[in-house]
């Protein structure tokens, strides 16, 4: 059970809790929701143990065991299957512990102490899930979307976005009684996150999980917790039924309030009339003190909201781009590039508002990203309007702000940059103002942007990207880590943005509220599509129905050809004498394999029984060599299986 009683925690001026009094209970799955900035990453550093609080108390359970994805994006060659099997810290420290006794036991070999520590890290190891750590990793790694030639790729290799995804698999894969989510369907595509549901839907731990994603909350939570104003209030339902019964809650709170407001009017009225008359002044002074006793009902705080627009473009060229006969991909040093789009022949018009569709890997991201000049084409050419404008806005984006630099300075510096090319004033009060316009209050514009919270952070982005004053508006994935209110801002201000806009989201009911013609990336081209987005929906099913079905084809193909390769072989029939010769080859390594085969069922069964006996109760002594015994006969068993694999393939060069 966790409990928070009278909680106070700050993060330096601010007050993110005052008072917070909750309890989770073990098992219960909880949805942690609230605005931008409202507390919640913050909350999470205090259950984690990397933040205390600051005045109450706060109790988690010792010997709970604790799984959250790291936020940094991660760096190393390490293969994407050992790095997700990494994230089961238990059997990490025991792979370390045996390292460390396995060094000791060579150094001292007669050491019962030692034999028997040996023989203890077996068992753990064992225990621990050592054996089939691989294929837990890698049903981790295929379910949030990555192909199966992906799972030995090196870590680095991957996009930031899909990194994201194996540090969610990395935290998933530890063993945990409690499971801390920090938005982890920011990196996720439509298959993965509902991959990720049907996951924790089965997790029996207790999870905290924190989103803006309405639809993901109600599927795998069953109790909300809600951050607002420094208060923190437990609500036993998921988002939807939270919604309802705040809404209640608020209105209810409202009415009392002007109830209580009448009364006090009264009250003041009745003290005012009469405390002038004599006969009357004790009665006057009851109401007062009565005034004064009044536990008050608090005013409904609503909470800030929050409205920005694009500025009206200068000028707009038309068109604004088109694209001849272009192909777009990467290119790879010393290899021949690899293109992800070809034959692609477009225009962007002036005032389209074009939705970029396309499965997770298909190259939306890619097309957008040559259009924002950040890679160039492979071919072809993109033409640009005279005067094009581009408001490029990307996940990696974010990771573009300067973590010790404040807001302001990034503005004073984007300034700088632009100069005059950018028709704003460029004085600090005017930046300062700017930033108030996206509720970036006076103390925050002097916050360093690396402590600032994910959705401040995003909301800075956009706030540069608007001060810009872009004519063509590229968006990539713009509502992750956005809260629903700002999300909801956004969609306003793009739908009355006079410029053009090109936008690839997730979000189904941002692209259906502010796009009016979609393109379809698929199968290496660029196309239109023509149909709405649930014809699009219907796409994505069928596009994953057909993978499947190539994949399957391909397996049969494999093998059809492996079975012509073989009807081959035994056409091409070798002579009697040739047969005899090679028989007479073969016969020492059947011999051979024969005693191995033996050999290793001994072993086997030698294996399981020390196993079994060392699970149990003996003898110092007895455990030690029992220890020493298992892991000569581990050894002896690993080389017996090499030697079983040379053999094998003898023989079958023998048979070919
Ligand atoms: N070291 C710090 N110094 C000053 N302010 C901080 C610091 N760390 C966090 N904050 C502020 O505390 C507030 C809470 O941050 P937190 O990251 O917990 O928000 P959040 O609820 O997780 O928001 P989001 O939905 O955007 O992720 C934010 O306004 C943030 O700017
Ligand atoms: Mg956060």
């Amino acid at each position: 059970m966790i409990t928070l009683k009278n909680v106070i925690l700050r993060r330096s001026a601010k007050k993110l809790l005052d008072g917070a009094t909750v309890t989770i209970n073990p098992g219960e799955k909880v949805g942690l929701v609230g605005r931008n900035g409202a507390g919640k990453s913050t909350l999470f550093a205090l259950f984690n143990g990397s933040l205390h609080e600051d005045g109450g108390d706060f109790y988690v359970p010792k010997q709970w065991r604790m799984a959250q994805v790291a936020q940094d994006m991660p760096e190393t060659e390490e293969s994407a299957t050992d790095f997700v099997v990494g994230g089961d810290t238990r059997l990490t420290e025991l792979r370390t512990t045996l390292a460390a006794i396995e060094a000791a036991y060579a150094e001292n070999p007669d050491d019962a102490d030692i034999g028997m520590e040996l023989a203890h890290a077996y068992t753990d190891l064992a225990d621990a899930g050592e054996h089939d750590a691989v294929p837990r990793a890698q049903a981790l790694i295929l379910g949030l979307g990555f192909k199966s030639h992906e799972l030995d790729g090196p870590v680095n290799s991957f996009s930031g976005g899909w990194r994201m995804r194996l540090q969610l698999a990395r935290a998933l894969m530890c063993p945990s009684d409690l499971l801390l989510l920090d938005e982890p369907t920011n990196h996720l595509d439509l298959d993965a996150l509902v991959w990720l549901e049907a996951w924790l839907q089965k997790y029996a731990g207790t999870m905290i999980v924190i989103s803006h994603d309405r639809e993901f909350l109600d599927a795998v939570t069953d109790v909300t917790l809600h951050i607002a104003n420094a208060q923190l209030t437990r609500y036993g339902g998921n988002y939807s039924k939270f919604e309802d019964m705040r809404a209640l809650q608020m209105e209810q709170q409202q009415v009392a309030f002007s109830k209580q407001q009448d009364k006090i009017a009264h009250l003041q009225k009745f003290i005012d009339r009469f405390k002038a008359k004599a006969s009357k002044a004790k009665q006057a002074q009851s109401r007062v003190k009565a005034l004064e006793r009044m536990e008050r009902v608090a005013p409904l705080l609503a909470e800030a909201d929050f409205t920005f627009e694009f500025k009206e473009p200068g000028n707009i060229p038309n068109p604004m781009l088109s694209i001849a006969n272009a192909s777009f991909g990467y290119e790879i040093e010393d290899e021949a590039p690899k293109t992800i789009l070809r034959g692609v022949s477009r225009s962007v018009l002036a005032g389209q508002r074009i939705g970029i569709l396309g499965a997770n890997g298909q190259g939306k991201s890619t097309l957008v990203k040559t259009i924002a000049r950040e890679m160039g084409a492979l071919a072809g050419e993109v033409t640009e309007g005279k005067g094009l404008n581009i408001g490029y806005f990307a996940q990696q984006e974010l990771d573009v702000l300067r973590p010790q630099d404040n807001p302001l300075e990034h503005m004073v510096r984007m300034a700088r940059e632009l100069g005059s090319a950018v028709k704003e004033s460029t004085g600090e009060q005017a930046l300062r103002g700017f930033l108030g316009s996206f509720n970036f209050s006076g103390d925050m514009v002097k916050q360093p942007v690396g402590t600032m919270s994910g959705g401040e952070k995003a909301r800075l982005v956009l706030a540069m990207m608007v001060w810009q004053r872009p004519n063509l508006l590229l968006l990539d994935e713009p509502t992750n880590h956005l809260d629903l209110a700002t999300r909801e801002a956004l969609a306003v201000a793009l739908n009355e943005f006079e410029g053009t806009l090109m936008l690839v989201s997730h979000d189904r009911a941002l692209l259906r509220s502010v796009c009016d013609e979609f393109w379809l990336v698929g199968r290496g081209v660029v196309a239109d599509f023509d149909g709405d987005l649930d014809d699009y929906q219907r796409y994505l099913l069928d596009e994953a129905k057909r993978l499947r079905e190539e994949a399957k084809i391909a397996v049969r193909e494999a093998e059809s050809a492996m079975a012509a390769a073989a009807a081959a072989a035994t056409a091409a029939k070798p002579s009697a004498q040739e047969r005899q010769q090679r028989s007479d080859q073969a016969k020492p390594i059947k011999r051979e394999i024969a005693q191995i085969d033996e050999r290793l069922a001994a072993a086997g069964v030698e294996r399981a029984a020390l196993e079994a006996r060392l699970g149990e109760p003996i003898a110092p002594a007895e455990l030690a060599d029992a220890g020493k015994r298992l892991k000569a006969l581990n050894e002896e068993i690993a080389k017996l299986e090499e030697r079983w694999l040379a053999l094998s393939d003898q023989l079958e060069a023998l048979a070919a």
